[in-house]
């Protein structure tokens, strides 16, 4: 189910995505505004067949860059990842359809939809701190901090239990050389896909947790 792809072309695959999302949602903005303003002009952009091309080419990339991430995330039976997904296949026919027949609602509901995921997409980054936060308090109330137990609560996900499961881009911690200055930098900043935990984990934690990560190099 999960196969890792190394961290630099998952982080090409993620931006040529995101363009190609951003690319996407103009165009059929560019197309909903001429259907509702100026039909003539979406018949002329219809007939254009280096236009339709392009609009083919960058639905493939579309599909195909999202389903080739969304094998390698962490987690992609994730509700969030499902409802995208289902969303995105409603809103393509509808489109095809809509602009196709010039049945100015389904047009609508189709960017509509495309907007809400690209929406959906964001809140979610930003709510995804929240219920670890509630997880700090718990932790700090511990009179230990275990190194081990926080890293497979926020960390094997990505890593691996040995650190070398490379999932979402993330590094291989055995052969990690970095010092632990710098390791506390990445944990506390994040970098790429890894997130900062900053706010989601204290110091000591954070220290625990390196050395947890030292014991695990070869
Ligand atoms: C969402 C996936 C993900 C999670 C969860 C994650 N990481 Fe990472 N981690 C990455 C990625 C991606 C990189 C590579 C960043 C880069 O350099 O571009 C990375 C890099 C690192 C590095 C730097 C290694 C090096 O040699 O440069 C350390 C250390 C690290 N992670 C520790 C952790 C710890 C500790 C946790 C848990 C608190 C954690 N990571 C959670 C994805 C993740």
């Amino acid at each position: 189910m999960l196969n890792a792809i190394p961290s630099g072309a998952y982080t090409g695959l993620l931006h040529t995505h995101k363009l190609v999302v951003l690319l996407f949602i103009i165009i059929y903005v560019v197309k909903l505004a001429l259907l509702l303003f100026s039909e003539a002009n979406l018949d002329k952009m219809r007939a254009n067949k280096p236009a339709r091309i392009f609009e083919m080419v960058l639905s493939f990339l579309f599909l195909g860059t999202g389903i080739t991430l969304w094998t390698n995330v962490a987690d992609p039976f994730n509700t969030l990842f499902l409802i995208k997904i289902v969303a995105v296949l409603i809103s393509i026919p509808l489109a095809v359809i809509g602009f196709k027949k010039k049945n100015k609602i389904l047009a609508v509901l189709s960017v509509v939809l495309l907007f809400a995921v690209y929406g959906l997409a964001e809140v979610k980054k930003k709510q995804s701190l929240k219920p670890q936060k509630q997880e700090m308090v718990y932790n700090e109330t511990q009179t230990s901090v275990h190194g081990k137990q926080l890293y497979e609560q926020y960390c094997q996900n990505c890593h691996g239990a040995d650190g070398t499961a490379g999932l979402s881009g993330a590094k291989n911690l055995q052969t990690s050389t970095i010092s632990d200055q710098e390791a506390k930098t990445r944990i506390k900043e994040g970098k790429g896909n890894m997130l900062s935990y900053q706010k989601i984990l204290n110091d000591k934690e954070i220290d625990a947790l390196i050395t947890h990560i030292k014991s695990i190099r070869k």
